[in-house]
Order: structure tokens, then C-alpha cells, then sequence
């Protein structure tokens, strides 16, 4: 469990090292992670692959602290959040990392603008600073025009948009999403991957479940996953490009 004293200082956004998750199912124990390892470094833009019910989900859960591992261990930004109390490890997770959905996951009664500016509430900054931050990320993703409008009045493919201004709000390094395309049209999607390129060449971090080669053809590293374990890792041409 202990790190390394020796360990070289790395830009390693997540580390993870035999990395395990079993849920208690009613059958028993059901091993649905089953010791990973990886390395993530700054600026990666990496599609994490694999058929359903291959541990991708699971993965990204414990990689966001949704969840937590039955075993191994996970730093994120160098630190091993096993030893973090719940008020450091959310203060960490703030800063470092953004979430996206497939499902949006906006709040239906909020404008625009006051969906994006939720993380910042919980990060406690004052409402002027949250207005302003919200409507720049809005502007980012070319939604400024929709600032007061409800989710409802907007595309599924703008929804999207909204939710990665939400992942965005609080600067952080690393944006984790699962399946965003899932429920977008071939078009939308592709526009979707435009804008995740976008923030990777400016330097964030990405990682992006998808089952669809086209959409991981856009990152620039493909891990695949199956029955729980990593059983591929190669860079792309976009690596090069
Ligand atoms: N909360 C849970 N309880 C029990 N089993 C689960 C739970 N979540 C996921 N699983 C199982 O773990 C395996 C991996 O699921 P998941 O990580 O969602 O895969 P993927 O995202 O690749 O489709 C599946 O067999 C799934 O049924
Ligand atoms: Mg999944």
C-alpha cells in the first residue's frame, strides 16, 4: 500500500496499481475489476474500450471517487486517496477532475447558466465569481445565448455541451466521461469530439469510455478492457498527428 519513497516525481494525473472492485451481489461476490494498472499523464487523451459489462464504468467510478476499490491502490494528481479524509479527497476531487455523463445529468428546474456554476456552490466561491465563471464556460462551449434557458429548451447534443461547461467550471486538469455520445446522433457526436479535442490541445486531460470505434478514433491512446482487465494499450495515429 505505501508509497514509494524513492518514486520519481511524475506528471502522473492517476496511477492506479492492481486496482480491484467485487460487488456483493446476491449470488456472492462478483469481481467485476480485477487488479488493473495504469498510468495517466498530463495531457493523455485516451479512449477507454471494451464490450458491456467489461469493468469500463466501473473503472471510471472509482477513477472520479464515485466509488470506492475492494483492492489495490489509486492516486490521483500524486496522491493515494486511500489515505485521504473525506473533506481532502473532496477538495482534490473539485479541483482535479470534471465528470460527464452519457445521460447529461443536468437539473431540469436550473438555467443553463446555474447548472454550470453547481460545482462552484460546493467549492464555496461567491455568486458574483460563480455567474461569471458559468457564463464564460457557456460562451467556451458556444452556448452563451441559452444562459437563463431550461435544459428542456435545448438539443440533446447542446445538453451535452452544457454538461462538459459544467466539468470545466472549476478548471480542473482531468475530464472523465462515460459513453458522452451514447445518446447522440453520428453528427452530434462528432461535434461532441471536436470539442473534447479542443480542450486537450489545451492541455486538459481525457478519458472517454466509448464502444464505438469512430469516437475512440479520436483519442490519441485506446485501452481495451474485458471480463474486468486491461487487455490492450496502444497510442493512435492521432498521437502523432
Ligand atoms: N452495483 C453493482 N452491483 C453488482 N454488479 C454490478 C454493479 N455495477 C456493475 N456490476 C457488474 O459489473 C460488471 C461490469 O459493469 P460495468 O462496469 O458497468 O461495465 P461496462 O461499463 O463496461 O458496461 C457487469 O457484469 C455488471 O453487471
Ligand atoms: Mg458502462
Amino acid at each position: 500500500m505505501a508509497q514509494l519513497a524513492n518514486e520519481p516525481v511524475i506528471q502522473s494525473v492517476i496511477r492506479v496499481a492492481g486496482l480491484g472492485k467485487s460487488y456483493e451481489t446476491a449470488a456472492g461476490l462478483f469481481p467485476a475489476l480485477k487488479g488493473v494498472n495504469l498510468e495517466i499523464r498530463a495531457g493523455e487523451f485516451i479512449a477507454i474500450m471494451g464490450p458491456s459489462g467489461s469493468g469500463k464504468s466501473t473503472f471510471m467510478n472509482l477513477l472520479g471517487c464515485l466509488d470506492t476499490p475492494t483492492m489495490g491502490d489509486f492516486f490521483l494528481a500524486g496522491s493515494n486517496v486511500a489515505y485521504m479524509d473525506k473533506d481532502a479527497l473532496a477538495i482534490l476531487r473539485n479541483r482535479t477532475l470534471g465528470f460527464v455523463f452519457q445521460g447529461f445529468n443536468l437539473l431540469p428546474r436550473m438555467s443553463l447558466q446555474d447548472n454550470v456554476a453547481l460545482p462552484l456552490v460546493y467549492a464555496g466561491v461567491d455568486k458574483e465569481t460563480r455567474r461569471a465563471k458559468a457564463r464564460a464556460m457557456l460562451d467556451k462551449v458556444g452556448l452563451g445565448k441559452y444562459a437563463e434557458s431550461l435544459p428542456n429548451r435545448i438539443s440533446g447534443g447542446q445538453q451535452q455541451r452544457v454538461a462538459i461547461a459544467r466539468a470545466l467550471v472549476n478548471s480542473p486538469r482531468l475530464i472523465l466521461a462515460d459513453e458522452p455520445t451514447g445518446n447522440l446522433d453520428s453528427h452530434t457526436s462528432e461535434e461532441i469530439m471536436r470539442l473534447f479535442e479542443e480542450l486537450n490541445a489545451e492541455g486538459i486531460t481525457i478519458v472517454l469510455v466509448t464502444h464505438e470505434p469512430d469516437i475512440a478514433a479520436h483519442a490519441k491512446r485506446q485501452v481495451k478492457f474485458l471480463d474486468g482487465q486491461i487487455v490492450s494499450d496502444h497510442l493512435t495515429e492521432q498521437a502523432t498527428a
